[in-house]
């Protein structure tokens, strides 16, 4: 990383750069502000602060369609957003904010994956791209994008840059809220934020290019200026989202976690593997198992249950599979309640966080976490549905 003086002197130096790879990316920027403008116009024109009813709750809900380009230019119009980290989020919140038409810079380790990935997608060194202290030196608002393991080992480099009337903004209350594990304690002079995309990078870049937007949480930590809320907003807009749901630095930890450990991820393997494995015992195919735990769910099911709820889809299924499934939610409801509740209180008491800081700070963390996978891949379940997902007709055409 760059000493804090070569920064200083780079400074100005780099005001001039920057004006030079913007004219250079001129030609790229035109079609891609074609595409955020497009994108804009096909949006509906609502007013966008909105206070909705979710199920008898009333909260506040954001909306794109309030912060058009202009408006982003007039909330954020003088700032340098230095996206420090380039994974999946840092990536595509960059490139968003960047065709968005914001001054973005990027911030990694020099010569590391995401230098070279950030090279590739168009960011000069020493114009848009740098090493993570000088990037966090020219930001007026820094974007902690590193992973939650990395930030921790990240902050005592970065919160020197930190100086009065910057702004801190995360995906992600982890490093603010187990502070006791990460020691992230922001100055108490800057505002604090947080916008969270509730999905993976590629999904905030591919709604972004499709004209659309993710939802995301939106948070104040601090605030300083009296405008920190408007700034989240703008900028969760910036990065690509649709939709903003008010929330906590906290709140947002406790449920991100809780959700991949749980329904998302963590129970999903779990009740597939489960039903499959009692599949197998009682006699029945590997194909028959999977098509009956897995394919169907993902390829049938799930998709109505996010089409219009749960009934909907109880409501397109046969009469006897409706009857079981009544019958039977409340055993798993019973079954899995307690599981939810341990989860809930592990997240809680830091536990967790204490075991993800641990095990993905270690040396070894990628090559571990590989074999994890591959014991998920070659396991008979995942190996049959390699041969079921062959046999989909979209894929029979691709290989014919
Ligand atoms: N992924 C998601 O779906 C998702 C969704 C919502 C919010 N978030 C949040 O967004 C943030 C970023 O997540 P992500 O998934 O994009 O992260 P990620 O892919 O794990 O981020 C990796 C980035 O962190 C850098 N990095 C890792 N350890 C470092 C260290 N010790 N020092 C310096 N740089 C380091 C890597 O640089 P090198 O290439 O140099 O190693 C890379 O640029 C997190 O707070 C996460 O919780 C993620």
């Amino acid at each position: 990383m760059f000493a804090r003086t070569a920064c200083s002197t780079l400074r100005a130096g780099a005001r001039r750069s920057f004006a030079t790879a913007a004219a250079r990316a001129a030609t790229r920027t035109t079609a891609r502000s074609a595409l955020a403008a497009a994108a804009t116009k096909t949006m509906p024109q609502r007013r966008s602060i909105q206070t909705l009813d979710f199920g008898g709750t009333k909260e506040v809900v954001y909306e794109r369609s309030d912060y058009p380009p202009a408006k982003l230019q007039e909330v954020l119009g003088k700032d340098t957003l230095a996206v420090i980290g380039y994974g999946t989020q840092g990536r595509a919140q960059a490139l968003n904010a960047r065709d968005n038409g914001m001054k973005v810079i990027v911030g990694v380790r020099e010569g590391g994956h995401s230098w070279k990935l950030a090279q590739k997608d168009g960011w000069v060194p020493n114009e848009t791209l740098f090493d993570i202290e000088p990037a966090c030196d020219k930001g007026t608002v820094v974007m902690n994008l590193l992973s939650d393991a990395g930030q921790k080992e990240a902050w005592p480099a970065m919160k020197k840059y930190l100086t009065k009337g910057k702004t801190l903004y995360f995906s992600h209350g982890f490093g603010v809220v187990f502070a006791d594990q990460t020691g992230i304690v922001p100055p108490k002079d800057i505002d604090v934020i947080l916008a969270a995309p509730k999905g993976s990078g590629t999904t905030v870049r591919n709604l972004f290019l499709e004209g659309r937007g993710i939802n995301s949480s939106v948070a104040v930590h601090q605030d300083v200026s009296g405008k920190a809320k408007e700034r989240a907003v703008a900028i969760g807009v910036a990065v690509g989202s649709g939709y903003l749901y008010e929330t906590t630095f906290a709140k947002e930890v406790y449920s991100d976690l809780t959700g991949e450990r749980g329904v998302l991820m963590g129970a999903i393997q779990g009740m597939f593997q489960a039903q499959y494995e009692v599949l197998r015992a009682k006699g029945h195919t590997p194909s028959e198992a999977f098509n009956e735990t897995v394919e169907e769910a993902t390829q049938s099911l799930y998709p109505l249950i996010g089409a219009n709820g749960m009934d909907w889809m109880y409501a397109n299924c046969s009469t006897t599979a409706q009857r079981g499934a009544l019958d039977w939610a409340p055993k798993f409801y019973k079954a899995s309640k307690p599981v939810f509740e341990e989860l809930y209180k592990s997240v809680e008491t830091g536990e967790e966080t204490r075991r993800t800081l641990d095990v993905n700070s270690r040396s070894d963390y990628r090559e571990s976490l590989e074999k994890e996978l591959a014991e998920i891949r070659n396991s008979e379940m995942w190996r049959a549905g390699v041969t079921v997902r062959q046999l989909r007709p979209e894929n029979q055409k691709k290989s014919a």
